[in-house]
Parts: structure tokens; sequence; C-alpha cells
């Protein structure tokens, strides 16, 4: 495929050297679970000490708010936070954690054309070659278009980045969390948007927003669940609490309620409740002490 596609360009506004991940901050742009509330971080730290980890990998880690939330609730695990031009280990024991990476993961886009054939799209989201190679064979398998005009966000990049990370897992868990979705419910028109000082604004290709679609989960490979049942397994809960505690610690009751708010947010399942956490482990143990954690 010689002409430069939407995928080429996604990258080098995301990623070149002037791009957008280059110059900006993901908070001042978008808010994430983990900047929503710690509980999101304690959390992690449970599912860390049930599969026996002492060490957090965090993929994608942006300013690193998640390696100091962790931290500071769990001091004896080690944090390492990988972010561009960090390079990934040849080993990753424990939990890693990924949280809103993949859908930053520039994909090709591809488009039905009048005559029933599918074309990635180029910078300009207008049509151009044919799809084909593994990225036909990955939209036929998994997104399979039905009518011109429909879009699918092509999730081989993404499959790829996941299992090299997965290559590298030594004994622990790998979790993604993201938003996307799975075969049965493939959004007709994609997903594909971008993202300006905490705005939806279209994903135009010239470093100056965040660009994002969805994550095709179920290519990833692994056990997928919500976001809202992974929590609440890990013992989250949005339970205010009790009028009593408002007349006998009423500092203790502001305190609980405002973080019974923070986790209905985080367990919204019209939003990020509705994120998917997809892992795998190695090793039997990590695997059965992660299904038991996660109650899948
Ligand atoms: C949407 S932000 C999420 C930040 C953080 N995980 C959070 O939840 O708030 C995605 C982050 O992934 C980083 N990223 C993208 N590709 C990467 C790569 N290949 N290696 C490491 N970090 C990467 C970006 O620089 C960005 O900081």
């Amino acid at each position: 495929m010689a002409a430069a596609t939407f995928r080429d360009a996604w990258q080098t506004a995301l990623y070149g050297p002037d791009g957008f991940y280059r110059r900006e901050r993901p908070a001042a742009h978008f808010r994430t679970s983990v900047h929503v509330s710690p509980l999101f971080a304690a959390a992690l730290v449970r599912l860390a000490r049930a599969i026996g980890a002492d060490r957090i990998t965090d993929l994608g880690a942006g300013s690193g708010e998640l390696g100091r939330a962790v931290r500071s609730l769990d001091p004896d695990l080690e944090v390492a936070g990988i972010e561009l031009d960090d390079e990934l280990p040849a080993r990753i024991p424990g939990l890693l954690v990924a949280n809103e990476w993949l859908d930053n993961v520039p994909c090709e886009l591809a488009e039905l054309d009048p005559d029933g054939v599918p074309r990635y799209l180029l910078p300009d989201l207008t049509p151009g070659p044919v799809v084909e190679g593994e990225d036909l064979a990955w939209l036929t398998k998994w997104w399979p278009l039905a009518e011109p005009g429909d879009r699918a966000e092509i999730g081989t990049s993404r499959d790829d980045a996941w299992s090299g990370v997965l290559g590298r897992l030594d004994g622990g868990v790998a979790l993604a969390i993201d938003y996307g979705h799975v075969r049965a419910g493939r959004p007709a028109y994609g997903t594909l948007t971008g993202f300006r000082q905490g705005r939806e604004c279209d994903p135009v290709p010239d470093g100056s927003c965040d660009i994002t679609a969805h994550v095709a989960l179920d290519s990833l490979g692994g056990t997928i669940t919500s976001q809202r049942d992974a929590l609440r397994a890990l013992g989250i809960s949005a339970s205010r609490p009790s009028q009593d505690l408002a007349r006998t610690d009423p500092l203790r009751y502001v305190a609980e309620l405002s973080s019974a708010g923070e986790a209905s947010e985080l367990l919204d399942p019209s939003g990020l409740g509705g994120f998917g956490w997809v892992w795998t482990g190695t090793g039997e143990d990590a695997v059965r002490r992660a299904s038991r954690a996660l109650a899948v």
C-alpha cells in the first residue's frame, strides 16, 4: 500500500516529533478512571496482591498519576511507569495494566465502497486503496462490513501491540482497560473521534488534539469483563454512608459520601463502568488467582 493512510497521519499526529503526546499532558484533555478516584488504584492494588504480585507495570502511564496513587496506598508495591521512548522490559513480572492505552494505538480505518469493496481511508477520511492481506482477514473475521458507507477500525495494530505485551509476561497478568466493543455489537460507522481540552472534537490528524477509537476487545484474546463487574468484585461499592454517621462523625460522613460519588462514576454502566477489562495470565496460579479476584 503506497499511499499514506489515516493511520499514518494519526501516528504522526500523536507521536511524531511535534505530536500531541510529545507536548501535552493527557489529564489536561480528558479524565480517565485514574483521575476520577484513588479507588481505581486501590482496586488494582487489591488485584495485584490477590495474584501474588509485588510489582505493577503501568503501560501508557501518562503523567504517572496511577503510580503515585499506588505508592501512597501500598509503598511495598513496586511500580514501573512506561511512556513513549521507554523500552518495554523483555520480561514483565506481576501485574501489567494498560489503562486507555490501546484506544490511542493508531489503526487503519476501512469503509465499504458502493461495490461492496472495503477501502482504506486516507488522511482526509476519503476512501483509498482496497483493503488487503492481514487487514482484510481481520475485517472478515472480526468486523464484517454490511452496507456501503459502513466503517470499521481494523484491529490488527492493537492486536499486535497487545500480543507484544503478552509475549513478555513472566508468570503474572496483563490487563487492558478501555472502551470497546465485541463482534456482536460493532458500531456501524466506527468510533473515531478527537478530544481537546476536555471536549470532543473532529479527529483532525494535525497534532492539535487527541485521536482515539474504541478497541475491538474480543480480537485481543483473553477474558473480558466489564469495569463495573471487575471493580465490584474487587470491593468497590457506591453505597452511601448511613445518616447516623452524619450525626456521630460528620467529617467521616462527608469523606465517605464523596468516595461513594467517585465509586458511582467508576461503576456507571453507561460511562466508565461500561469499559472492558481484558486480561490474560501466564501460569496456572496467576490465572486461578485472577479469576477468583475478578469473580469470572
Ligand atoms: C489516554 S493516555 C492514558 C494515560 C493513563 N494511562 C491514564 O489512564 O490516565 C494514553 C497514554 O499512552 C501513551 N502511549 C501511547 N503509545 C505508547 C507506547 N508505545 N509506549 C508507551 N506509552 C504509550 C501516551 O503517550 C499517553 O500518555
